[in-house]
């Protein structure tokens, strides 16, 4: 039986959540890191993470961890922990094939004993459902009797220097009471701020997608209040300042809701719903409003620029950042894709500049090459779509000189004081 003596970690998949976790555990336990692949594999045994999440420092530190793409050189482990996308598919229903690509890896491997822990984001029940009967099918091993599972979500922020994978608090739980312990111990020689023990692996699952379905609701209330507000003449951040300075009104911004988790992870809990019947109104709403707002922000664009006898047909546009969120190369699922096709479907000319993206990735994913140095004197509109410190560094004078004399400046994310622009969210 797996005891935190003599436990032999394997991590599969070895992403944003992955390579962190990893290092963490390659420092007190024999770590093995999988993924499918290569290119990640060989840049890790090179010793860089290209998603900044790691340093060079960090990546030596981690002694015991070795990493690979081919899974028997997991053969010897007995604690698998799968951190591997959940992604929706184009209909928005949640995409389970990376989970089961990664239970049939680890189902092949398992031996009486072993424990597998799931951190992909599910909805309640999926880690039992789905995953589970894969592990059964290619072992031919019994679950609860010959192996066990586990759940622990991760909450990490990318980006986020504060907010480290061993500084956030961690939920645990276990297919039974004694792994639902283990897991926790094991959790607790790695995670520094502690666990939470969940007395379930369900009530772990559902702890975590309604983390990131709060947050998308609230966020989805502040989009909404924009839209209105706008028609009111009124500026949102003023008003969202004023009822700041009440204890507890929650600050919450505007803006484009993108990313790997808040705009996805609540599909999955909304298809679990439908699934037995109940049909989530708040947080489809939520998720409607927070699709529209790339939309919106043409729309406002447009409206500003005509108003300036600007045509948009043939204008120059630039969308100043192109990653879901600030100071991180993540380029999963942003929304900022909404306003370049928006643009694009106006046949205006779209420049994207964003020094922390991979080129050839935004032309793979999105059909969008970016531009190394936008043309002073160039653009139309400029939109300020990620508040990446370069822009902030910018300043309004530089980045009103890549404008036309008449051009239009718009902020979706309060870069610039307000008086400084032409619009803003
Ligand atoms: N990124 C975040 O901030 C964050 C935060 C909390 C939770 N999560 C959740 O964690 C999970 C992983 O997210 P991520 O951001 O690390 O994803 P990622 O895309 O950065 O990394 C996943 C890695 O898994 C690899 N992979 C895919 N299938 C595999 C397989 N069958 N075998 C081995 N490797 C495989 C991929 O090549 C990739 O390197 C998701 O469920 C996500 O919702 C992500």
């Amino acid at each position: 039986m797996v005891n935190l003596a003599n436990a032999h970690i394997g991590i599969v998949g070895l992403g944003y959540v992955g390579l962190p976790l990893a290092v963490e555990f390659g420092k007190h336990f024999p770590t093995v890191g999988l993924d499918i692949n290569e290119n990640r594999i060989q840049e890790l045994l090179a010793g860089t993470d290209s998603t900044l999440e790691v340093t060079a420092e960090e990546l030596r530190q981690a002694g015991q961890l070795h990493y690979t793409s081919r899974p028997d050189e997991l053969a010897t482990c007995n604690v698998y922990i799968i951190t591997v996308p959940t992604p929706v598919d184009d209909y928005r229903r949640p995409d389970f094939r990376p989970l089961i690509g990664a239970s049939t890896t680890v189902g092949r491997l398992l031996k009486t004993g072993d424990v597998a822990i799931y951190e992909s984001t599910v909805y309640p029940g999926a880690t039992e459902e789905v995953c589970v009967p894969i592990l059964e099918r290619e072992s031919g091993l019994k679950f609860n009797r010959d192996f066990f599972a586990g759940y622990s979500p991760e909450r990490i922020n990318p980006g986020d220097k504060e907010h480290r994978v061993t500084t956030i608090r961690k939920v645990t739980s276990g297919s039974t009471p004694e792994i639902a312990d283990f897991v926790d111990q094991l959790y607790q020689r790695v995670i520094a701020a502690g666990t939470h023990k969940a007395s379930s692996i369900k009530v772990a699952e559902a702890a975590k997608v309604i983390e990131n379905t709060q947050r998308d609701v609230n966020i989805a209330l502040i989009n909404e209040l924009a839209l209105l507000f706008d028609r009111l003449g009124i500026d949102t951040e003023e008003v969202l300042l004023a009822a700041g300075s009440k204890w507890n009104f929650l600050p919450f911004r505007p803006g484009l809701v993108g990313g790997h988790c808040i705009g996805v992870d609540p599909y999955y809990l909304t298809h679990k719903a439908q699934e037995i019947g109940y049909h989530p109104e708040m947080i489809l709403a939520g998720r409607r409003i927070n699709d529209g707002m790339g939309a919106y922000v043409v729309q406002r664009v447009v409206k500003l620029m005509n108003q300036r006898r600007i045509a948009v047909m043939d204008a120059n546009i630039l969308v100043l950042g192109l990653t879901f969120k600030e100071n991180c190369p993540d380029l999963r699922n942003t929304r900022v894709v909404d306003i370049v096709r928006e643009f694009r479907d106006y046949n205006a000319c779209v420049d994207v500049y964003d020094p922390w993206v991979d080129s050839a990735e935004a032309k793979h994913e999105y059909d969008i090459e970016p531009v190394q140095d936008p043309l002073p004197g160039h653009y139309d509109a400029i939109i300020l779509a990620v508040a990446h410190r370069q822009f902030r560094e910018m300043g309004i004078e530089r980045i009103r000189q890549l404008g036309k004399p008449n051009s239009v400046l718009f902020d979706v994310k309060y870069i610039l004081p307000a008086t400084a622009v032409d619009g803003r969210l």
